[in-house]
């Protein structure tokens, strides 16, 4: 026969264990999120356009230097099996996002299934793959405003002004600006950072298009012969490099209580980016590959302008165009990006996980006010400060960290909760989801050991964090038992 064993020590440990799983019941985050003091102002195009603005970014740009030498022209299959497997992933953001269509994104999902502490964990993921990498991203955009200033004027900023101390410089000047640009534009309001993204997104689909164009002018068919020289094993590394190019998807996932029909909008939204998104890369890596011999991409840099150059010729014209778009796009990137890390951290504020003041919301503007200065100074002052190499990839680690627990809770949900209303339904659910598990647990496998101990100390520091913290002014401890799922 079962005894309860009803000793302090052992009723106080149970207690705890109770308040790490606790879980945010699925009603009440909907309710949260139909509630909202956020504006709701954006539709299915601005959602997509959201998700495309934070995906197309510097990984197109310069990917294919590092990955054609490796994969050779079957490059063009990796970047339909990287975008498969973020199809994964996508179908089952799609699902949770119209069934708790709330800004916490992942965070929240994890916390309606795996419990606060899992929740809290995933949060912390969440600000790799945002918060970090807006500052990866933002050090990018230096390097490209750099290359324009090169080439149409022959002038570059010094090393002590565009670099972080122990590369050369003192501060990156123009990393902490974009960011601090974003920043007045997202302090304006949602509807206006969305304007701002659909121009800046049409201006870096139009740079592709038209570098497909030209190079298209060049095109060799038997550049693709033989299609797998290094084998499918190179494909698969290839596909494994490129995956970052693909990260952002979810970003629409953070912009439910801003959306006007999140329900029906946001699985749209984030199924229709991966597609385009996927379209173009694939597009892209056609022309690329058939203007310029496989062999030829090893050591490039700013590759697509070399294929140009390399390919057609063309003077300088070429080059400047798809600086100006790759400046354009990251600057998209930073926009899009360090938005959502705002949105999950008003997420995660309400439920009373980090402080308040990270909920607080402009009457006027309809915007996090306090959120977005600190989060933005936080970047800003990242980007200035530190050479962000290994911290890329721990953007890349968050990432698969959190995509996994989004596949999994849909898993969960489904047997949890299988009568919520769903708008969108991951197909052949729990095969799906879990082909999605498989994939992540298998990219997350490819990483570096540094990057698994980099991730380790960042890990330890949340856990202090939600230890010190959290714990304790979770808004659900505040809640009655009855009312917990
Ligand atoms: N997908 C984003 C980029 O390629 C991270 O810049």
């Amino acid at each position: 026969m079962d005894t309860v064993d009803t000793r302090p020590e052992a009723r106080a440990r149970e207690a705890s264990t109770r308040r790490l799983t606790r879980r945010q019941p699925v009603q009440r985050l909907v309710g949260e999120a139909a509630g909202s003091p956020l504006k709701r102002t954006m539709g299915v195009a601005q959602l997509t356009l959201l998700s495309v603005g934070a995906t197309l970014g510097t990984g197109i740009f310069v990917v294919l230097g590092q990955a054609v030498p490796e994969a050779g022209p079957a490059i063009v299959v990796s970047f339909l099996v990287a975008g498969v497997t973020a199809l994964f992933s996508a179908l089952s953001y799609a699902e949770l996002a119209g069934m708790i269509p709330g800004s916490g994104s992942s965070y929240s999902y994890a916390y309606a299934t795996l419990g606060e502490l899992v929740a809290w964990v995933c949060g912390w993921c969440l600000i790799l793959e945002y918060g970090v990498s807006v500052a990866a991203v933002a050090v990018g955009w230096g390097q490209y405003v750099n290359e324009l200033l090169d080439l149409t004027f022959g002038v570059t900023l010094p090393d002590s002004l565009s670099a972080p101390p122990g590369a050369g410089g003192t501060l990156n000047i123009p990393a902490a600006l974009i960011v601090v640009l974003a920043m007045v534009v997202l302090l304006r309001g949602a509807k206006e950072s969305a304007v701002a993204n659909t121009i800046m997104v049409a201006v870096k689909i139009a740079a592709l298009v038209i570098f497909c164009a030209v190079a298209f002018t060049a095109f060799r068919a038997g550049n693709f012969h033989p299609l797998f020289p290094l084998g499918a094993a190179g494909m698969s590394a290839g596909a494994a490099s490129l995956f970052f190019s693909y990260i952002g998807f979810d970003a629409a996932s953070t912009a439910g209580e801003e959306a006007r029909n999140p329900q029906k909008d946001l699985p749209r939204a984030i199924i229709l980016s991966l597609v385009l998104v996927t379209a173009l890369y694939v597009l892209v890596a056609v022309a690329a590959l058939g203007a310029m011999p496989w062999k030829q991409f090893a050591g490039t840099e700013a590759t697509l302008s070399e294929v140009l150059v390399r390919s057609v010729g063309g003077g300088s014209l070429w080059p400047i165009l798809l600086s100006v778009g790759a400046v354009v796009a990251t600057t998209s990137v930073v926009l899009t990006v360090q938005y959502g890390q705002i949105r999950i951290l008003f997420a995660m504020a309400r439920d009373g996980l980090v402080p308040p003041l990270f909920a607080k919301v402009h009457p006027r503007t309809g915007v996090p006010r306090a959120n977005t200065v600190i989060v933005s100074g936080f970047i800003a002052v990242l980007a200035a400060l530190v050479p962000l190499g290994s911290l890329a990839d721990a953007t890349s680690i968050g990432t698969l960290f959190a995509f996994m627990l989004v596949n999994l809770a849909v898993v969960l949900l489904r047997r949890r909760s299988p009568d919520t209303p769903r708008s969108f339904r991951v197909p052949f659910s729990p095969v799906t989801p879990l082909l999605g598990v498989g994939f992540c647990v298998y990219m997350l496998g490819s990483l570096g050991a540094d990057t698994w101990i980099a991730f380790g100390a960042w890990m330890a520091a949340g856990l202090v964090i939600y230890g010190l913290y959290g714990i304790r002014h979770s808004k659900l401890a505040q809640t009655s038992p009855e009312d917990l799922a």
